[in-house]
């Protein structure tokens, strides 16, 4: 596991588009689950402006680890989000982005989803592969939209599955554990001060660590990366 602490969630969102771009160039075609959250948005308006010309976007393929259950044209919906900060202003092919339809049923589309998947992602230890997975981190340890009410959810069989935010009852598709531990690369956005306390229990692997989803992020190739600001960090001591 890498971490990487920057000074503010600007900080974070350059250095880590930086590390994108470089993993593009160097991989060529490349698959990418994409989060929602602050600290991404803040990377997509960033490859926006910096990147547009200098990343290859047709060997870019955009999936989502997470999705909320609304049409693309609502202000929750994630793929609304990429669209706005990123998708807008880049020329990349159509048949590149991979969304969660979230204006569909949502157990017909964990199903639906988790097959695109299988038909569209490179097969690595007979699953589904993606080259990076980018996840964010809730104040209470969640990550995608495995939530800790609903942490059974992560050893799921299944690719995706059907969560329930636990305060607004929201219904979401996520992918699930065995996915984004199949993955080459993993890398999480984590910045703010709410976030402190679970970055210190899990990077410390501190008394039942292991009741944050964000904890069980461990992928086989050994590729972690933690992107973190000061204020995510503060709690943390090296060594
Ligand atoms: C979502 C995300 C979720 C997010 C975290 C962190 O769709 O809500 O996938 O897991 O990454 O809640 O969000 P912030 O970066 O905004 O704190």
């Amino acid at each position: 596991m890498d971490v990487k602490v920057s000074r503010s969630k600007e900080a974070v969102a350059a250095y880590f588009s930086e590390y994108l771009a470089h993993l593009i160039r160097k991989q060529g075609e490349t698959h990418i689950a994409l989060s929602g959250g602050s600290t991404p948005k803040i990377v997509f308006d960033l490859l926006a402006e910096e990147y547009k010309d200098s990343i290859n976007w047709s060997d870019v393929h955009l999936y989502w680890g997470d999705e909320r259950c609304v049409p693309p044209d609502d202000d929750q919906s994630n793929y609304k989000m990429t669209v706005t900060h990123l998708l807008s202003k880049i020329e990349i092919p159509e048949d590149n982005i991979h969304r969660i339809l979230g204006e569909t049923e949502p157990e017909a589309e964990a199903d639906r989803y988790g097959e695109l998947l299988s038909n569209f992602l490179p097969e690595a230890n007979e699953l589904p592969q993606f080259d990076l997975v980018i996840l964010g981190m809730g104040d209470d340890g969640h990550t995608a939209s495995v939530f800790p009410h609903e942490i059974q959810l992560w050893d799921s069989e299944k690719n995706c599955e059907v969560a329930i935010h636990p305060e607004s009852g929201q219904r979401r598709v996520t992918i699930t554990g065995k996915l984004i531990n199949n993955a080459r690369e993993v890398a999480f956005l984590v910045t703010g001060g709410s976030k402190a306390e679970k970055v210190k229990a899990i990077l410390h692997k501190e008394k039942d660590y292991e009741q944050y989803p964000a904890a069980l992020v461990n992928p086989q190739s050994g590729k972690l990366y933690w992107f973190l600001d000061s204020e995510a960090a503060k709690l943390v001591t090296s060594g």
